[in-house]
Parts: structure tokens; sequence; C-alpha cells
């Protein structure tokens, strides 16, 4: 072989090795993979493969979604949800796939699964009047499943350093509970029937203890856990319940927060009890009424009124579907429909978590949890 010929085969396979490397450093800067865990207000599609009434795979959720071109994706909203900007914020190449879609195979699913569902909740028998959804049980079955394939794909001692450092496992949980199960009229099969406030919270911590117990079992160390926000402040609520503009209904938030003082002893005590984890707090609560309360100061026209949605003062009561009226300015709406924040206000939230400060997301911001340890 000529000799030229033979240095510019190594010098193009240096090169290579070069690009590889950087590729790699790339990936070591970012975030490797998050794993979403929650209900509709973080489901990326998992919906759209359950025999389900509730569905977001329909017009004109998803209107200003640019990876489908404005078509649903099964997203509960306008655009991203707060999974999908933090992933982006954190340098995921990808956004999380959705764990049901046939296509969530394979490669992909190094850089995150989603398995968050519509209507689902920490408690099983949650969000029974919509048919069908995932409970977080059921949604860490599932993760126990992509955690053989992620062994497989990358080996054993490998996955386990991938899931334990480069991942982040976020669970957005709870407020089915309240709005789906505990809060829905006595003569259907709410578990007011039967429990006081404080037996029924107590049973949603025990819960969910277990199962974030479980994760960390699966070798999951960073986690961000939200609390459950004002939902006494949505328009379904505002609209069944005839409010002003500025009220809120009083008993859901006051479930919230109540549900919210027990996660926050739950949190620390978890901090305390798993060695090597890292328990973030995302307080949803307080920065959701903050941007509620203060709407105009982060340039939005109304924090009452759904963008899509029909019936009542603020158009709270038919979820958003083909024959719903829409506003025009969606990134001046809080709300995109009667339960879900619209992308404006998604992006908010996001930010917040990411970068924020201890008021909101606390010992530690998504930033800093990424990067710890590595
Ligand atoms: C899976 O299929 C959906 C629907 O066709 C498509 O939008 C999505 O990009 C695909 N995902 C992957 C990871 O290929
Ligand atoms: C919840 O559902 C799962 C999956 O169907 C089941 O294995 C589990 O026993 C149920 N848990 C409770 C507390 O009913
Ligand atoms: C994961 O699945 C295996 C069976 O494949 C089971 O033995 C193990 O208990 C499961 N782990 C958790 C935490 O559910």
């Amino acid at each position: 072989m000529n000799l030229a010929l033979v240095f510019l085969i190594i010098i193009i396979n240096n090169l290579r090795l070069f690009a590889k490397g950087t590729e790699d450093a790339n990936a070591a800067a970012g975030l490797g993979a998050s794993f979403i865990f929650g209900d509709s207000l973080v489901d990326a599609g998992n919906n759209n493969y359950l025999p389900t009434l509730s569905r977001a795979n329909i017009p004109p959720n998803g209107i200003d979604f640019k990876p489908s071109g404005g078509n649903p994706t099964g997203r509960y909203t306008n655009g991203r949800t707060i999974g999908d900007i933090v992933g982006e914020e954190l340098g995921q190449p990808h956004y999380a796939v959705p764990f049901l879609a046939p296509n969530s195979t394979g490669k992909v699913i190094l850089h995150g699964v989603n398995y968050a569902s519509g209507g689902g909740g920490i408690m099983n028998a949650t969000g029974r009047i919509f048919i069908n959804r995932l409970s977080i049980e059921i949604q860490v079955d599932y993760f126990n499943i992509t955690r053989k394939q992620i062994e497989q794909l990358l080996g054993e001692k490998q996955a386990r350093d991938y899931i334990m450092r480069k991942s982040i496992f976020s669970v957005t949980i709870g407020s089915n509970d309240f709005l789906n199960n505990y809060l829905l009229p006595v003569l259907s099969i709410g578990a007011r029937v039967s429990q006081t406030p404080d037996s029924f919270i107590n049973d949603l911590i025990t819960h969910l203890k277990a199962q974030l117990t479980r994760l960390y079992q699966l070798d999951a160390r960073k986690f961000i856990v939200g609390n459950v926000g004002p939902i006494g402040c949505i328009p379904y609520q505002k609209t069944i319940n005839r409010l002003n503009e500025d009220e809120c209904v009083a008993l859901p938030n006051k479930l919230a927060n109540q549900y919210n003082e027990r996660l926050k002893g739950l949190i620390a005590e978890l901090n305390k009890n798993l060695p090597g984890a890292t328990f973030v707090h995302a307080n949803v609560y307080d920065l959701v009424m903050e941007i509620i309360t203060n709407y105009e100061k982060y340039g939005f026209t109304t924090a009452s009124r759904a963008c899509c949605g029909n019936g009542g003062q603020f158009a709270g009561i038919i979820p958003c579907g083909p024959q719903s009226s829409m506003c025009s300015d969606r990134d001046k709406h809080v709300f995109w429909d009667p339960y879900h924040p619209s992308e404006a206000a998604n992006i908010i939230v996001a930010k917040q978590l990411v970068d924020g400060d201890t008021k909101y997301i606390s010992p530690m911001n998504l930033r800093q949890l990424r990067d710890l340890g590595l």
C-alpha cells in the first residue's frame, strides 16, 4: 500500500476518534436521560395507546408543538409539557419517548422514557371514571421493563452507572387523587365516602413512599418530586363552583396543602434514609399560585379563563377538542384548557425548576442535580 494512503487512513481514523471523543464529552456535559412519571401534566402520548376516555390526541391540542407540525401528540397542552422543556434545558438530545408507543424501542430509550398517563394517580382506583389510565405503581412496573432493556443495550455495570448518575427521575402526580377520586361526588366512586382527609392523605403518602422506594431499588438516585398545584384555581373548579375571576375553591386547595405538608416530610425522610439518593422537592403549588396571582406581571391577560374549552364563565366545563372555542392569544392564557396550563405557563415553571432558587426548588435546582456526582 502506498505510504501516503496509509497516512491518510491514519489521519481519517484519528479524526473519527476525535469526533467520537467530542460526542462523548457532549453526552457527559448534558443530561443522559429523564424518566418521567406522572399524570396528564406530563403525559407525552401514553394514553393514545390505552382504551380510555382521557385523551389529548385530538386537535387543537398540540397546535404549537413544533416537532409534530402542530398536530396533536397526546400532550394535554398547546405545546411542550414541563417535562419536555426541562429535558431541553438540561441538554437531553430528544424528548423522553412514551413507554407505550410501539416504536419506543432500541437506543431511543437511552435518552429517557415517559410513563405518565392522563387520569393516573397515586392510588390504583384514581381515574376509574376514565375506564383506563396508568397508576404510579404500573408506571414503576414499566420502568422495571425499561431497566432490563437498558441493561441489554449497555451491559449490567454501565447500565447501573448510567441510571444512577446520568438520569433524572421526575414524579408529577397527586392532582387526580383529589380531582378524580376524593373530590368526586359522593354517589360515585370517590374515597370520600369512607375516609377522612387525614386518612386518605396518609394512604397517598404511604403508597407514594413505596413506589419511590421501588425506583430506588431499581437504581434511581436523582429524583425530583412535585407537590400538588392549586387545584382549586383551575378553570374547571372555578366554573362549576361559579366563582369570580380572582377567587379559588377552598376545599381542593386545602386538601392540596395538607398533602403537600406531608409530602415535604416524606421527601426529608427519604433523603435521610436512602443512602446516595437525592430527592429534590418542587414547590409547584407556590410557583403556580404566584403566576395565577400576579399573571399580568408574567405577560398573561387571564389566569381564570381556559384558552380552549367550553361552558360557564371560564370555558371550564367541556374539555378541549375540535368543537371547542379557542382563544387567539394562546400565550396570554395561564390555562390552555379547563385543567392544564398553557405552554407559556409551562415555560415559566420549567425555568424555575431548572435554574431557580430554594423558594420553589430545594435543596437544589435541576441543573445542580444533573451535575451532582459527575
Ligand atoms: C414514533 O412514531 C411516531 C408516530 O408516527 C413519531 O411521531 C415519532 O417520531 C416516532 N418516534 C421515534 C423514536 O421514532
Ligand atoms: C395496584 O395495581 C397493581 C397492578 O394491577 C397491583 O399489582 C397492586 O396489587 C394494586 N395495589 C393495590 C394497593 O391495590
Ligand atoms: C423487577 O422485576 C423483577 C422480575 O423481572 C422482579 O423480580 C423485581 O422484584 C422487580 N423489581 C421491582 C422493584 O419491582
